[in-house]
């Protein structure tokens, strides 16, 4: 792989200054640089005195940690700390004057004037809310990832922040692990292709730019084939599925120059990743290349003990440190630990000095030695044009699912608005906002009100709210009869620690839905949640339904330009909806059985769903149609180049993501159904013709053979080109056995 951008993090004059400091380190100076201190021992939430003391209980806080806690004398000690080198990064603090204050300690008071680095999750925005990151997948849009993690960077870096825990590249195939909401999906060559511009995006060409932030690839690895759904749960898989599914987007994001990497709190085959020397040295520094740090999740390496994985918090630090575990996240057992680990033989100096060097060369990667303080200033006008991003992303990143022509609304179409979510412009920011304001945020009930549009708003209920049937019943009575209803659920229901073993509609929303359409209204279901649901009795009772996620700041002016068709729907599905939630884990790219998917008895399916997928990988609908023709595939040497012929059949000028997928259909291992292997958007007028041509790179042909080679093996390939991973035109072109002898010289 492409391992340039990871090369040069290795600039020969900051390690001559690295090893001159190392030089003059005293041990607990170089612990110092590797011990990470935050607001909780979950990491960036804010944690009740309820949740400490559950957390006591459990043995993952110690007693001293919980009365620091409560005496709040860990905060008051830090200033001390910083001054005395002990500290080496911070995590939750923010604001450039609180973390320039700190900083001036280090750099001005300590011995050696090293300075901090300020970590903090902006995930999608800092005070700008972005749609959440599986919402924003769901544009296909390499430009658009890029710039909404530029615009976080930028408004981060004028908070004192210099590195982001993002992007979160964990490939999610089950929709009830919360945390698919902060991810691109289930398709790994998406994902790869949205982590490594959401890379370029907060890092730019270059880290040490004002407006830019270090990126931290999360969670290293299989974080989203946790068993069950469950968050933290373990991940059983084979190191097929692992380098195949879960690594592609960590290479693309170390290739794209990612900075830091995060090892994930789960255990891969039985080793959790915080102290997984296969995970961490081998395929992260060996096979990638990578030259950044590595930061463990918050808490996670104490976790290792209640895991069963290390005696104790010493045997934790040990198996961490020469894992390749590089900064200590919160848990404090470097700072407690390492030094007798060294004293005692069971770590060398060399291992210690090892992490040091990384942290310290992503510090001048950043460029703080030079210029440690806050110099990205935000003006107005960058605000402004921050806002309109916010509102042009959540346009694209919204999908439309169905509609029996109701809309696009005409102008001034009165309409009556339901839904408690409709006026909750907090829960549009979604999961992870630290920083987010719902006074900030534009509801959809403000947005409508905005237009001169809205006849009436009556909550009637929402995912926390019972149903009112005395508003229903004025709902019904009413006499407008478009209906917008506003359903899904809180911000708080995806994201971590919340899974879900039903991901139907919370709460009475069904019903609600159902009275309305029973009366005979027009239904257009607006949906705000951050997951795929399992919600075909939505469906069923809604003339049109808008999925229009956890939107960000600008949800509700994007729910109007869409609603009343000034933007043009153009969100394509980058996660299955299931008919019911027992179908999860649900995904387009499964390996074909011997008995597959059909009408008869005995196939590979569930009695009690429908055959396919409520709305399959890819889908989503807009205010025109497409038709596809002419499907030409060939193979050479350079892999397969597939052209096809798209035409706008419609009366308005859409645009169209065209999605190639491919499928190895007789090989030594059992290859997935269908794999996405390209795609391109095209904006196409009515009646326009466009001739798209594509071309799948001998790489995505490739897979690991039982011996674990990589291998592209000759033979028949169906090609299908369309508009979802459940439509297209279909033909099967044949790769030569030179091609995969190519490919086997050449990796
Ligand atoms: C825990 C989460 O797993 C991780 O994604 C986050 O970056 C850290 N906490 C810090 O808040």
């Amino acid at each position: 792989m492409e391992i340039k951008k990871q090369a040069d993090l290795i600039r020969p004059a900051w390690e001559e200054r690295i090893t001159e400091l190392l030089g003059k380190m005293t041990l607990d100076e170089k612990i110092g640089q590797l011990h990470q201190v935050g607001p909780s021992p979950v990491g960036g939430f804010a944690v009740s005195l309820e949740e400490h003391r559950q957390m006591l209980a459990d043995g993952r806080i110690t007693q001293e940690e919980f009365d620091a806690f409560c005496s709040g004398t860990a905060r008051d000690t830090q200033e001390q700390d910083v001054r005395e080198g002990h500290i080496g990064s911070f995590l939750g603090v923010s604001g450039a004057e609180a973390c320039d204050h700190l900083q001036h300690i280090a750099v001005e008071e300590s011995r050696l004037g090293i300075p901090l680095l300020f970590g903090l999750d902006v995930i999608h925005g800092q005070h700008t809310i972005f749609p959440i990151p599986l919402a924003e997948s769901c544009a296909w849009d390499e430009a658009l990832w890029e710039k909404s993690a530029a615009i976080a960077a930028a408004e981060a870096a004028a908070d004192g922040i210099a590195w982001t825990f993002a992007p979160m590249v964990d490939i999610a195939r089950d929709a009830r692990w919360g945390r698919i909401a902060e991810g691109a999906g289930e398709d790994s060559y998406l994902g790869a292709r949205c982590a490594a511009a959401r890379v370029r995006g907060f890092q730019g060409e270059d880290p040490s730019a004002p407006d830019r932030v270090l990126s931290c690839a999360k969670h290293f690895i299989a974080y989203g084939a946790a068993c069950g759904g469950r968050d933290y749960n373990n991940a059983d898989l084979s190191e097929q599925t692992l380098r195949e599914v879960y690594l592609p987007p960590f290479s693309a994001a170390l290739a794209a120059g990612a900075a830091t990497v995060m090892p994930s709190f789960n255990d891969v085959n039985g080793v959790p990743s915080s102290v997984n020397t296969f995970l961490l040295r081998q395929i992260l520094r060996e096979e990638l290349g990578f030259s950044g740090f590595t930061v463990s999740d918050a808490n996670a390496i104490a976790e290792c003990v209640i895991h069963g994985a290390a005696a104790d918090r010493r045997d934790a630090a040990k198996q961490a440190l020469a894992a390749g575990m590089d900064m200590d996240m919160y848990s404090g057992c470097y700072r407690d630990e390492l030094k007798a680990l060294i004293e005692a033989g069971q770590i060398t100096t060399a291992q210690l000095d090892e992490a040091v060097r990384r942290v310290l060369r992503i510090k001048f990667a950043k460029g703080l030695f030079d210029h440690p303080y806050t110099r990205h200033r935000l003006t107005a006008a960058e605000l402004a044009a921050h806002r309109a991003a916010a509102r042009d992303a959540a346009c694209a990143s919204a999908v439309l699912l169905k509609n029996d022509g109701v809309l696009p609304l005409l102008l001034k179409t009165p309409v009556l608005l339901v839904g408690k979510l409709a006026d909750c412009a907090g829960e549009m920011l979604g999961t992870w906002n630290i920083y987010g304001r719902a006074e900030e945020t534009v509801s959809i009930k403000a947005a409508l009100e905005e237009e001169g549009v809205l006849a009436g708003y009556l909550p009637c209920c929402g995912p926390d709210m019972p149903l009112d049937r005395d508003e229903l019943t004025q709902a019904i009575r009413s006499e407008t009869n478009t209906v917008i209803a506003v359903v899904g659920e809180l911000a708080d229901h995806s994201g971590e620690a919340s899974s879900l073993c039903d991901i139907d509609l919370p709460g009475e929303q069904n019903e609600m839905l159902t009275a309305l359409r029973q009366a005979g209204k027009t239904v257009i279901t607006v949906l705000c949640n951050g997951r795929p649901m399992a919600i075909p009795n939505a469906v069923e009772r809604s003339n049109a339904l808008l999925e229009l996620w956890h939107a960000g700041s600008e949800a509700g002016h994007a729910a109007a330009d869409l609603l009343f068709g000034r933007a043009m729907p153009a969100g394509r599905l980058t996660a299955t909806f299931p008919y019911r939630s027992g179908e999860c884990p649900l995904y387009y790219d499964h390996p074909n059985t011997g008995r597959p998917l059909s009408p008869g008895r005995f196939s590979s399916k569930y009695l009690d769903a429908p055959l396919e997928p409520l709305f399959p990988f890819g889908s989503g609908l807009t205010y025109t149609t497409f038709a596809y023709d002419d499907l030409q595939c060939t193979a050479d040497r350079q892999g397969i180049h597939a052209a096809v012929t798209v035409k706008n059949t419609g009366e308005r000028a859409a645009k169209e993501t065209v999605q190639l997928y491919i499928r190895d259909l007789v090989a030594s291992r059992v290859r997935p159904v269908l794999q996405l292997a390209g795609f391109r958007q095209i904006l196409l007028a009515p009646g326009q013709t466009e001739r798209v041509c594509l071309t799948v790179e001998p790489e995505r042909l490739a897979f690991y053979d039982t011996r674990m080679r990589r291998v592209i093996e000759p033979g028949d390939f169906l090609i299908q080109a369309g508009q979802s991973s459940a439509d297209g035109l279909q033909q099967t072109v044949t790769v030569s056995a030179d091609l995969a002898a190519d490919y086997l010289r050449q990796i």
